[in-house]
């Protein structure tokens, strides 16, 4: 996919069937629209232009519900709903779309790198910054949910990530998530 559209996003939120959840997801992302249209998804290593996070959460959005609805579709008894696909799935890099700011930095645009981390961040784990910030909202995750958001990265963790971001203990939805993310961040998001 190239930079993102506006309102590329909002279509797989209608999908929320939850009235309430939906409506609470929708009210996060007007709130955080420009961000959201703004920020990169990563400084370098996949979809780092401007509108990549937009694209990168679509991208993720739309290949975890295939991967949902194929494993229900092949009868296989999943712990959580599509529901809970969507959610996970559009604020797992919610902590992202206030990290960078564009760079000044000489070297790094010879380089080709166009962000750098913004000055000031607190230094947190990614999933408490997701739970917090979607908390504001009055969405309120449970721990298979959290699971999941801690340990997206799998087996691909930065210094950045979370502590618990490591392959052997993630639950069924965190595996989903794993796999789109993946799959966003290393197919259709690097060049
Ligand atoms: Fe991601």
């Amino acid at each position: 996919m190239n930079i993102a559209t506006n309102e590329i996003i909002l279509p797989y939120l209608e999908l929320i069937s939850n009235s309430s959840l939906k409506e609470k997801c929708i009210a996060l992302y007007n709130h955080h629209k420009k961000a959201i249209y703004y920020a990169p998804a990563g400084a370098s290593h996949h979809h780092s232009f401007i509108g990549g996070w937009a694209t990168h959460t679509t991208e993720v959005i739309a290949l975890a519900i295939s991967m949902y609805d194929m494993l229900i579709s092949s009868n296989v008894k999943l712990p959580f709903d599509k529901d809970d696909v969507i959610l996970v799935s559009f604020i797992h890099d919610l902590e992202k779309i206030d990290r960078y700011v564009l760079t000044t930095d000489d070297w790094k645009k010879k380089k080709g790198i166009m962000w750098e981390v913004r000055e000031g961040l607190e230094t947190m784990d990614d999933s408490a910054r997701v739970v917090a910030m979607v908390a504001h909202f009055d969405i309120h995750l449970n721990d298979m949910q959290i699971s999941a958001i801690s340990c997206h990265h799998g087996g691909f963790s930065t210094r950045l990530s979370s502590v618990f971001s490591y392959v052997g203990s993630m639950n069924k939805l965190g595996v989903l998530l794993h796999s789109a993310d993946l799959m966003s961040g290393f197919i259709l998001g690097r060049k």
